[in-house]
């Protein structure tokens, strides 16, 4: 049987936690597709192949308004059990013959449901459950065949189903943590009522990876990019477990990368010991390219330009190459498909492969495809990543070139790398680099302002601090650090950078700024 048969299919309709289900489920160890709830029986078969269950998202919409999302009819053909939840829920209570209303009270927020059918969905759990609600319909009447399992005081149909159909709904959300035994009631799901295979674990998955990029590549040779993330560090270890030295993974240094981080890719490539790794420096190709310029997506074109003609020359250099790996990891797959570009293959842009041979181009090799992150970062742990690289924060393509506002000058970057790794190296001792910030760095401005140092006037540039929290990076929080932990970093970096004698804590959210300052 191969790895992805036996799992779920989740229909999204538009939940803020539609992801997060397939997360959930996937750490069950059972394979889960995310998919458009317009997706065909083909489509789904095709995301999660003999899928054993199908789990309806919840969604924004009403059902009863217009042109509402509806279920399609293979999902009641295809005679497997499946899960509403919320919207989902209410979409099988329509659609069967039950009635769907706008509640009295709309209910946010944590609720009890008190569990009246014990077993299936609530298998060993007690009978008063913490759950959390997000709706503002409700289950008048459940369809035919139907039983109330579970209710609370606004919502008589909490959780139901239909047994001999196996159709189940809950009109809470079992897959955020607010639910406190959500993941039992999912498991009690997936594989208690749906019996589907547990064998999606991190070890199962290198090994049916390695096999397929065998069978994938052949003899050929597989270019990758290396950016000493997470993502391109992983594909590049399973492609070097595959298939050795056809593996040649190239890591173009523009200079403006952060401490110690050339050296890190440079020696996590000897770690592996992937022979064929190519390391340039053309710090100085770059800056001579930005000399001069100050417009901030000027530099990004700059920076991309010649990011690209030095990747396609040194590609050439150790040609012929006949793939291309690319670190594209689930949620790309899904954005594309979401976006009704199903199947489209979108290149992604912080991977900077922009100018590559025409000729790689459909010749990708992508094998954490099906990845979240979190699962990228467990296959990673097992194939020996360090630490540092698997929790490593995203760094935009452009590195520090889009943090020195202003000029980019090899000095400038320096006073820049300088002050980053000071706060970097704090953030990381108070253990905030993992979890408290989602992203965390310093910002060189070209502003000059008056200090005292000793009994001297200084006349220096200002650094400026940014962390924030985020999950998505569409929306950000500023980080409310510890003021103390704040006093530290500043004033080690005014005594200890030359060149920087004041230091800002960026205050602003996402929106209205963005996270980084250019
Ligand atoms: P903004 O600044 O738009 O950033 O709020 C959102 C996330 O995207 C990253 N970012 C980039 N990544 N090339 C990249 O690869 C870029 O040009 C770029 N600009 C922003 C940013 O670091 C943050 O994680």
């Amino acid at each position: 049987m191969a790895l992805k048969d036996g799992g779920i299919v989740i229909l999204d309709y538009g939940s803020q936690t539609a992801q997060l289900i397939a997360r959930r489920v996937r750490e069950l160890g059972v394979f889960a597709a995310l998919i458009p709830y317009s997706a065909t029986l083909e489509q789904a078969q095709a995301a999660a192949p003999q899928f054993r269950g199908i789990i309806l998202s919840g969604g924004p919409a009403s059902v009863y308004e217009p042109d509402a999302p509806d279920l399609p009819d293979w999902v009641l053909d295809s005679g497997v059990p499946v899960l509403g939840i919320c919207y989902g829920m209410q979409l099988l209570t329509q659609r069967l013959g039950g009635r769907v209303a706008g509640a009295a009270q709309r209910e946010y927020g944590m609720a009890t449901i008190s569990v009246r059918e014990a077993g299936g969905l609530f298998d060993g759990l007690e009978r008063a459950q913490t759950v959390w609600m997000s709706h503002g319909d409700r289950i008048e009447r459940p369809p035919e065949g139907f039983v109330a399992l579970a209710a609370t005081d606004n919502a008589p149909y909490a959780a139901m189903a239909d047994l001999r159909r196996r159709l189940w709904g809950v009109q809470f959300h079992p897959e955020v943590q607010h639910t406190a035994h959500g993941q039992a009631m999912l498991r009690n799901f997936v594989v208690g009522v749906c019996g589907a295979s547990t064998d999606w674990t991190p070890e199962n998955f290198i090994e049916a990876t390695i096999a397929a990029i065998r069978a994938q590549v052949g003899t050929g040779r597989v270019l990758l990019g290396m950016s000493g993330g997470v993502d391109s560090s992983v594909a590049g270890e399973l492609i070097h477990r595959a298939v050795g030295e056809q593996l040649v993974p190239v890591f173009v240094n523009h200079g403006m990368l952060r401490q110690g981080e050339a050296e890190q890719v440079i020696a996590l490539g000897q770690r592996l010991g992937w022979k064929n790794l190519v390391a340039v420096d053309a710090t100085e190709e770059f800056l001579e390219a930005l000399a001069g310029v100050t417009e901030p997506e000027e530099k990004r074109q700059i920076i991309g330009r010649t990011f690209a003609a030095v990747f396609e020359r040194e590609a050439a250099r150790v040609g012929p190459l006949d793939w291309l790996a690319q670190g594209t990891i689930y949620p790309d797959v899904i954005e594309s498909a979401g976006t009704g570009r199903p199947g489209a293959r979108r290149i992604k842009s912080h991977h900077n492969v922009g100018g590559l041979p025409e000729r790689l181009r459909d010749r990708l090799v992508e094998p954490l495809r099906d990845l979240f992150k979190d699962e990228v970062r467990q296959v990673g742990a097992r194939l020996g990543i360090p630490d540092e690289i698997i929790w490593r924060q995203p760094f935009p393509g452009p590195g520090l070139g889009v943090r020195c506002v202003g000029e980019v000058t090899w000095e400038r970057l320096e006073i820049l790398r300088a002050a980053d790794h000071i706060f970097l190296s704090e953030l990381a001792a108070a253990g905030l680099l993992r979890e408290g910030t989602a992203q965390a760095f310093a910002v060189l401005l070209p502003v000059r302002s008056v200090g005292v140092m000793g009994d001297n006037r200084t006349y220096d540039e200002v650094i400026v601090l940014r962390a924030v929290t985020t999950s998505d990076f569409m929306t950000a929080d500023w980080a409310r650090l510890d003021p103390d932990l704040l006093a530290r970093v500043s004033n080690r970096i005014v005594n200890e950078v030359k060149g920087v004698n004041r230091v800002l804590y960026d205050i602003t959210s996402k929106p209205p700024a963005t996270i980084e300052w250019e």
